[in-house]
């Protein structure tokens, strides 16, 4: 079944930016994909939260790209979630508005995966880090869905970036197509680690 996908970019210096840049670019041509650039239509940070949630009440499936900023998302998405996401509308009592979309991250990081392990240099998984972003959809009654990592961004070769920003392309449609990736539940995990890429699971 169709999904209607709502690409939500958040990159506070986008036209500095490589990695994301790619990804984007390579996101426009992706039918039934709506894409928002968050920096670039709220430059004051003053987010239209009456817009945002018609937006977001017009599609199936948030995908927020953006890289990882200090184990986080850059500040305007995280204002986003601060506003758009209210009492009554997300969450609380009788809320329904987001109850079955999917929520799903499309995240750059400068470390490479061997960094993030308990070993490594930065102690924790991704999955670890990103559980603040899970459980905000698991209390928006949302399917938190694997994300689509890029990671070693800063070091990529030309061409691996193109291959990666085609990979994405590809991961668009298959959800804009009702193909989802695994839906993550770490509360089901002893250690928080992503399934192997590739799989995905039909949309219901
Ligand atoms: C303020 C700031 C904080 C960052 N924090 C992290 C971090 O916590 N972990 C990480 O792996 N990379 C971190 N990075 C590196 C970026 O994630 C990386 O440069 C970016 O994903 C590359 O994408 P781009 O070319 O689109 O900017 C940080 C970069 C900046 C500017």
């Amino acid at each position: 079944m169709k999904q209607r996908v709502l690409l939500i970019v958040a990159h506070p210096m986008l036209e500095g930016s490589r990695v994301n840049r790619a990804l984007l670019d390579a996101a426009q041509g992706c039918e039934g994909v709506q894409v928002h650039d968050l920096y670039a239509r709220y430059p004051e940070q003053m987010i239209d939260v009456p817009h945002e949630q018609a937006l977001v009440d017009a599609h199936d499936i948030l995908v927020f790209q953006h890289p990882m900023h200090w184990y986080s998302c850059p500040a305007l998405l995280k204002n986003w979630f601060d506003s758009v996401l209210s009492y009554g509308w997300a969450y609380g009592d009788n809320a329904t508005k987001l109850t079955g979309k999917a929520w799903v991250q499309a995240v750059s990081t400068g470390g490479s995966e061997s960094v993030y392990q308990r070993r490594g240099y930065n102690c924790f998984s991704v999955a670890e880090l990103l559980r603040p972003f899970e459980q905000t959809a698991r209390l928006c009654n949302m399917r938190y869905l694997q994300p689509f990592l890029t990671q070693a961004a800063d070091t990529l070769s030309d061409e691996a970036l193109r291959e990666q920003a085609a990979s994405y392309a590809a991961w668009l449609d298959q959800l804009a197509e009702g193909k989802w990736p695994p839906q993550v539940d770490s509360l089901q995990a002893e250690e928080a680690q992503y399934l192997a890429p590739a799989s995905t699971e039909e949309a219901s």
